[in-house]
């Protein structure tokens, strides 16, 4: 959020000790110092009126941590990522996590591929748009009248950001009615000489479906027999890549496709790591041009780096190697059929309470559970307002264009989501009907709705 300039000069009143009983500028740096317990308390309160995380329906991010990982967190909490001369065995994790997620992935080069980790997904994507804008001039040497172009099928807001800070045209396919992933066959009417590549979403944010990138690595191999065109594929995995390779092994999605060139993820989604970790993997190093990687002389070190930033917690790369050692495949697979359980029984309760029409069970792609309303459907937004008032955070959202007119509900399981919490939000979804039910309003307008959608 940018934060505006606050007009007023509020001050907050300090109750949080008997000794203290000064007021504090809000919007201001104090002048003096406060006692530690006071400024602790002070920061808990503010934290302490936000939502709930675990009833945080809306998130992809995870919200539930072993004790183990809050250790890891304290003890890296100094260590600065980019100082790979100073923290090695951190640099030496992440160089670990990258070669075991490449094999997670199946590339053929597991154990020499290049990758690196990353804020999130959005920075892991914008690495991987920039690598195939970059290999597009290099393949090109486009004149400067040539505007480059990116083919996706329905995404997530970082390519919209990718494609408007990197001067890149998006050709983003429309959402027809009822498809809720991009037609392999209709993206090839967006494809010409260029474009940087072809996006495809294991597990689109909007309705969890995973997009048929074999489909599409086919009509791609079909156009380049045709016209020569070779047009790679870039898959945003933010959420799937840490799905399908425990759930669903046999979808191929994924490095075993040929035309895959990179992989992007987000660490702290599904793969379980605390907030602040994503990951960007190419197929080769042929895949990732060297003018994109910096070697930087830094504190007594040549350290290659392609990242958007420079400085980046330790930590979350840290945890994300303890989860891979502690859980194992067996580990995320049980944790994964989890939450497709907690999916199809929450999907098969709101199918049965005939208000909702559900597009999306959990059963396959993502386990999240979405749905619209039928036709004697209650409004969704006041749906969302209402479930409020039991700490569920649900978020209510229009599809993207040409399905604006679909309004849908979203509850992404994650890992700490039980059948009985899943058993404890019906009874609290029959509620919030039953209270919509005997009290009939104006439909609450979007705007003013709250579980809002960001992820
Ligand atoms: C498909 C997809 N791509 C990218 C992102 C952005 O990921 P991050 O929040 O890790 O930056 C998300 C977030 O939900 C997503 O669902």
């Amino acid at each position: 959020m940018l934060h505006k300039k606050k007009q007023d000069t509020e001050n907050l009143t300090v109750q949080a000790s008997n000794t203290f009983d000064e007021a504090l500028p809000k919007f201001q740096i104090p002048s003096m110092q406060s006692d530690p317990k006071i400024a602790f308390q002070l920061t808990q309160d503010e934290l302490m009126l936000d939502g709930n995380e675990r009833q945080n329906l809306a998130t992809f991010c995870g919200t539930w941590n072993d004790l183990e990982v809050v250790e890891i967190m304290k003890s890296a909490i100094g260590k600065n990522m980019i100082d790979k001369d100073e923290y090695p065995h951190t640099a030496e994790l992440e160089e670990r996590c990258v070669h075991m997620i490449a094999d997670l992935w199946n590339s053929p080069s597991a154990a020499s591929t290049v990758g690196t980790s990353t804020t999130g997904s959005s920075e892991a994507a914008m690495l991987g748009g920039l690598a195939m804008k970059w290999r597009w001039k290099e393949r090109n040497k486009p004149a400067t009248t040539q505007i480059p172009n990116l083919v996706t099928g329905p995404v997530q807001v970082c390519w919209h950001k990718f494609a408007r800070y990197f001067d890149v045209e998006l050709r983003e396919l429309p959402f027809h009615h009822g498809r809720y992933k991009s037609d392999p066959e209709e993206i090839l009417n967006y494809c010409d000489e260029n474009t940087i590549g072809v996006v495809n979403t294991l597990g689109t944010t909007f309705t969890g479906h995973y997009e048929d990138i074999e489909g599409l690595e086919k009509v791609l191999d079909d156009l380049q027999y045709k016209s020569d065109l070779d047009i790679p594929i870039h898959v945003d995995a933010a959420s799937g890549g840490f799905v399908a390779p425990f759930l669903d092994p046999g979808i191929k999605w994924d490095f075993r496709l040929k035309r895959v060139s990179s992989i992007n993820a987000s660490g702290h989604k599904y793969g379980l790591a605390p907030l602040g970790v994503g990951w960007a993997i190419w197929r080769d190093e042929s895949h990732l041009p060297k003018n994109l990687i910096f070697n930087v002389n830094y504190l007594g070190g040549e350290m290659p780096t392609f990242a958007l930033n420079f400085s980046r917690p330790g930590g979350q790369v840290a945890a994300q190697y303890y989860n891979f050692v502690r859980l194992g495949f067996d580990g995320y697979q049980r944790i994964m059929n989890n939450l497709r359980t907690c999916a199809g029984y929450l999907s098969d309760q709101i199918r049965s309470l005939e208000y909702f029409e559900v597009i999306s069970d959990g059963r396959s792609g993502l386990p999240l559970v979405t749905w619209t309303n039928s036709d004697i459907g209650i409004d969704l937004y006041r749906l969302s307002n209402q479930l409020r008032s039991y700490g569920w955070q649900v978020p209510t959202y229009t599809l993207p264009p040409d399905s604006q007119d679909v309004v849908i509900q979203r509850a992404v399981m994650r890992q700490g989501f039980t059948v009985e919490l899943a058993r404890q939000f019906i009874d609290d979804l029959h509620s919030s009907i039953s209270y919509l039910l005997a009290n009939p309003m104006a439909p609450t307008a979007p705007e003013h709705q709250s579980g809002g959608f960001s992820h």
